[in-house]
């Protein structure tokens, strides 16, 4: 007997209805579908079995089994529809996206530029615009670059007032030391280039001193100008429209007191005029005078060293403290959070990174 009982027919249907209904997503569901209606499946297998029945038999259980495999069918479809949207609503709650949140900021709202880089970049800006090329020299230094070069004698008092980082020796008895100030960077342009030159050279400086206004690393920037005919005449000029233009003044007063330098000769210090009465500094009035560099014309030994002729060209050179000149600018208080690397401190006194500095545009603004 091939037939199968109708109540067997009605369990069956029941059960597999019942699993489908609880399929508790698609890979679910498919296993219920296989275990149905696949090839081995149990409605399946009870189809296989109409070949082997009487005409009679087939008349009844034909369209009995192929009704339940249309139901399971249609019951499967519907599963998959539910599960479908039940997917849909669950991935529209998980990749909710909250349209009301303020849009997070690029690195380029966020970054900030440092005080000391886009004063370099100010200095820049303005000797560039009178026709200064930009130079730079390593941060070590053989002792031949630092302090021989430019004129300072063996065992000069000089060498010792500069507080002077050195390395170990080497096998020759020689040692390498931290560049002092930026001046060794004139030989190595006077080497390298042919006059007229004119250069300025920003970059690091080390000293062994740390206090409130001092740390043993600063920044320095130096100007070289080796032509035929430049004089302390053009040198004032020089320094006079820097410094109208870096503290973006109409007027400013400067002083030009005797100095030493080994390098140098005359050396000059230069003061500007400044009024410190109020909360701020304010320059070009006030009966105040805050030293700013040192300058003075090339020493004849200097060129020498530089490897070319004294007889032949002459110039002036300066140098200048960065940070110092930042600190007034931009009425930064303490030095010493200059290099503390503190966000919240370059968040106040930071600038935005495409806020760079040109004359046309004005520097600061
Ligand atoms: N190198 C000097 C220093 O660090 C500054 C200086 C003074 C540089 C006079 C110069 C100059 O080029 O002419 O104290």
């Amino acid at each position: 007997m091939n037939t199968v009982a109708n109540t067997d027919l009605q369990a069956l249907e029941k059960d597999l209805l019942h699993r489908i209904a609880a399929a508790a997503d698609e890979t679910a569901l498919e296993a219920e579908r296989v275990a149905a209606l696949g090839k081995k499946g149990a409605v399946s297998e009870l189809l296989k079995g109409l070949g082997a029945m009487t005409p009679d038999e087939r008349k009844v259980m034909g369209p009995a089994l192929n009704g339940l495999k249309d139901r399971i069918n249609q019951a499967i479809a519907a599963r998959r529809e539910v599960l479908k949207e039940a997917e849909l609503v669950r991935r529209l709650e998980e990749e909710r996206v909250d349209v009301t949140l303020p849009v997070r900021p690029s690195g380029l709202e966020t970054g900030r530029i440092h005080p000391v880089s886009q004063v370099i970049d100010e200095i820049t800006a303005i000797f560039a615009d009178l026709g200064f090329a930009i130079a730079e020299g390593p941060d070590i230094e053989s002792d031949y670059y630092n302090f021989t070069a430019l004129n300072f004698p063996e065992g000069h008092p000089a060498r010792e007032m500069h507080d002077t980082f050195f390395f170990n020796p080497k096998e020759d008895g020689s040692r390498m030391l931290l560049r002092t100030h930026t001046s060794p960077v004139q030989i190595r342009t006077m080497e390298t280039e042919t006059p007229p030159i004119r250069v300025v050279i920003p970059g690091r400086t080390y000293r062994f001193d740390s206090d409130q206004t001092h740390t043993p690393m600063f920044h320095q920037i130096e100007g070289l100008v080796l032509d035929e005919e430049s004089t302390i005449g053009t040198l004032k000029w020089v320094l006079e429209e820097f410094c109208k233009a870096f503290f973006e003044v109409d007027r400013i007063n400067m002083r030009f007191r005797p100095s030493f330098f080994p390098f140098t000769e005359p050396s000059m210090e230069v003061d500007i005029q400044c009024d410190r009465s109020g909360s701020e500094v304010r320059f070009g009035t006030g009966d105040d005078w805050m030293e700013i560099l040192g300058c003075g014309m090339v020493h004849p030994n200097v060129i020498r060293y530089g490897g070319l002729d004294p007889d032949k060209v002459q110039g002036f050179a300066w140098g200048m403290g960065i940070d110092r000149i930042a600190m007034l600018k931009y009425g930064m208080p303490d030095l010493r959070a200059f290099f503390d690397a503190d966000v919240r401190w370059l968040n106040h006194y930071g600038f935005r990174p495409l806020d760079l500095p040109s004359l046309a545009r004005g520097l600061s603004s």
